[in-house]
């Protein structure tokens, strides 16, 4: 038999322990959801906090818990019915359904990234790819929608959507927000919580799920303010990225550059994003993944979500799969307010007061409704909307060029002739304009960060594993061992345990088994430090702390525990200042 790969040992390890395992394994199983066990919940919470308190806590965010489940018009508005899409082949054989993109990939190592259906189908072809399970031929690949489609109440023809991502309900509320925040630009707004996606064929555990947890947040800015004033704390901050002009010129390893470089090079087009960028990278590196295992990679014109006008992936490299995305730093501009304010007819603009009142020349647009609604029928509503938040200056110079504007919302474009939109100059004074904020977007996977995580702390030490997990992220903090079960050593021990609960510890007694095995269960799940009561302890008091990842010892006062553990999971005291060492191994 040969030898597992890492990523089937941590997987072995996740179920083995209670990290996670595969949902509905009683009825054989269900692809793309994952259940979460004691340890692996504790893990998930605490890898929420950490990303809550980098970017929420000390960035200028907001956080809020909308609905997961949106009625039909939420997700037509923002795009995601016409364009949620990805390939898919069935097996004219078996019958079974495929990502098209994936098994181009797989088989014939052609990135199927960002390809037509029509080319797609033509590579599937020329490169012989059959259906993996039956080797049977493939038919011409089709757009699979993946949203989760259900009704709301009972009323069938009233439709919702599970959601696939958080961010429409940042959108949706923008208004309430903005207020809230006292009606200042920049903010963002953050959401943690479960997604859905109706992926086609998940075969990467927890790498690829149909539910899944997303940390994101959109960040607010007026587009003609579009400077970040912390741009100088990282300026000099080295980025390992493969831009979009790299990519097409045939580079396929990342350059290192400084954020400067990046901003100067146009690699990077908002300076808010590459500012996200770097907390982006460090946070990674809390988690234990160091700069040279992780770079950001641009998504091409053909990748990139139908919001976004640039979009860089925060990728990681993983023991089986290679290079994964863990975040995604879209600028989506001002495209999902926009699409909201057309659909649900609310101003979602914000007024932005100049120094002084104005008076100025403006282009105004003066629609002939009439000839809307003659010319569009049912969409002319929508496109009077659009119109609203449309400069017109764009209008003018498409029809004076062409004597037609093309307004395209969604796929759809509409043909606009001066019959139906005129532009007329005045003059007005003006003490401010309504605009539309300009947002980006860091948004993260909580799953795949915990897969991340375990992988990147697993270690081998002989026949054991040590899980070094960052500190502050160990499920367990301390375990706490009598050295005997017998001689008052449990019933001191006990004590200890309840101390350091009452002082918010999440400590694990045990008193079953060797030392060493036990030393060994916490270890293995990550736990990174062990007291032991023993029968000095009955004499003067003291206890042994061992840390996991050295197996070192030192002799510390029962009382004074709280005080050192506190003091080295903040990263104050190295372990051998936490007390007298002592000579020990294992
Ligand atoms: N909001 C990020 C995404 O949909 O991937």
């Amino acid at each position: 038999m040969s030898e597992p790969d890492k990523y089937q040992k941590v997987i072995e390890l996740a179920k083995r322990r209670g990290f996670f395992w595969p949902s509905y394994e009683i009825y054989g199983g269900e692809a793309g959801f994952l259940d979460y066990g004691p340890l692996g919940s504790l893990l998930k919470r605490k890898l929420e906090q950490k990303w809550i308190d980098w970017f929420v806590r000390r960035e200028n965010v907001v956080l809020i818990d909308s609905a997961i489940v949106a009625p039909e018009i939420v997700f037509k508005a923002s795009g995601h019915t016409a364009h949620f899409t990805d390939p898919i082949t069935t097996c004219k054989k078996c019958g079974r359904k495929w990502r098209a993109d994936h098994l181009l990939e797989e088989q014939a190592k052609i990135s199927g990234e960002g390809l037509t259906l029509e080319e797609l189908g033509r590579l599937l072809a020329e490169h012989g790819v059959r259906c993996p399970e039956c080797g049977g031929e493939l038919e011409q690949p089709q757009a699979f929608n993946e949203l989760f489609k259900t009704t709301i109440g009972p009323y069938s023809e009233h439709v919702g959507f599970l959601r696939p991502e958080t961010a429409q309900g940042m959108f949706v509320n923008f208004k309430r927000l903005y207020d809230l925040v006292r009606g200042k630009l920049p903010f963002g707004a953050a959401q943690v919580g479960r997604c859905f996606r109706n992926e086609i064929s998940p075969r990467q555990g927890p790498v690829r799920l149909r539910e899944f947890t997303i940390m994101e947040f959109e960040f607010f800015f007026n587009p003609k303010k579009p400077e970040c004033p912390k741009l100088s704390e990282v300026l000099g901050e080295k980025l390992r990225l493969l831009p979009e002009e790299l990519i097409k010129r045939g580079v396929e390893e990342p350059v290192e550059v400084t954020v400067a470089e990046a901003l100067d090079r146009g690699y990077i087009k908002a300076e808010w994003s590459a500012y996200f960028m770097v907390r982006a990278k460090h946070f990674l590196n809390e988690l234990g993944v160091p700069d040279e295992n992780q770079y950001f990679r641009e998504k091409l014109p053909g990748e990139r979500a139908h919001y976004s006008a640039q979009t860089y992936d925060q990728v990681v490299k993983l023991s089986r799969w290679g290079y994964v995305e863990v975040s995604g730093h879209a600028w989506r501009t001002d495209y999902d307010l926009k699409m909201h304010m057309a659909h649900s007819g609310e101003d979602l603009r914000v007024f932005v007061p100049y120094g002084e009142a104005r008076k100025v020349k403006r282009l105004r647009l003066k629609v002939d409704k009439a000839r809307l609604g003659a010319s569009f029928k049912d969409k002319a509503t929508l496109i009077l909307r659009l119109l609203e938040v449309t400069p017109a200056e764009e209008v003018a110079e498409a029809l004076s060029r062409e004597g037609v504007y093309q307004l395209k919302s969604n796929g759809e474009t509409f043909e606009l002739t001066r019959e139906h939109v005129e532009v007329v100059e005045e003059e007005v004074e003006e003490k401010g304009e309504r605009i539309l904020p300009s947002v980006v977007e860091p948004s993260f996977g909580l799953d795949r960060l915990l897969y991340v995580t375990l992988e990147y702390a697993y270690t081998e030490r002989g026949d054991r594993v040590v899980l070094r997990l960052p500190r502050d992220l160990a499920p367990i903090e301390v375990a706490v061992f009598p050295l005997m079960n017998k001689d008052g050593l449990p019933e001191k021990a006990r004590e200890i345990y309840l101390s350091l609960l009452r002082e918010g510890f999440t400590v694990e007694y045990d008193e079953s088994g060797s030392i060493g095995r036990r030393y060994a269960r916490m270890d293995e799940i990550g736990t990174p430090y062990a007291v032991t009561v023993d029968y000095q302890t009955l004499k003067d008091e003291t206890v042994t702390l061992r840390d996991r990842d050295t197996w070192k010892q030192v002799r510390v006062p029962a009382g004074r525990l709280p005080k050192v553990l506190r003091s080295l999971f903040r990263g104050e005291i190295s372990f051998e200042k936490a007390g007298e060492p002592l000579q020990t191994s294992g």
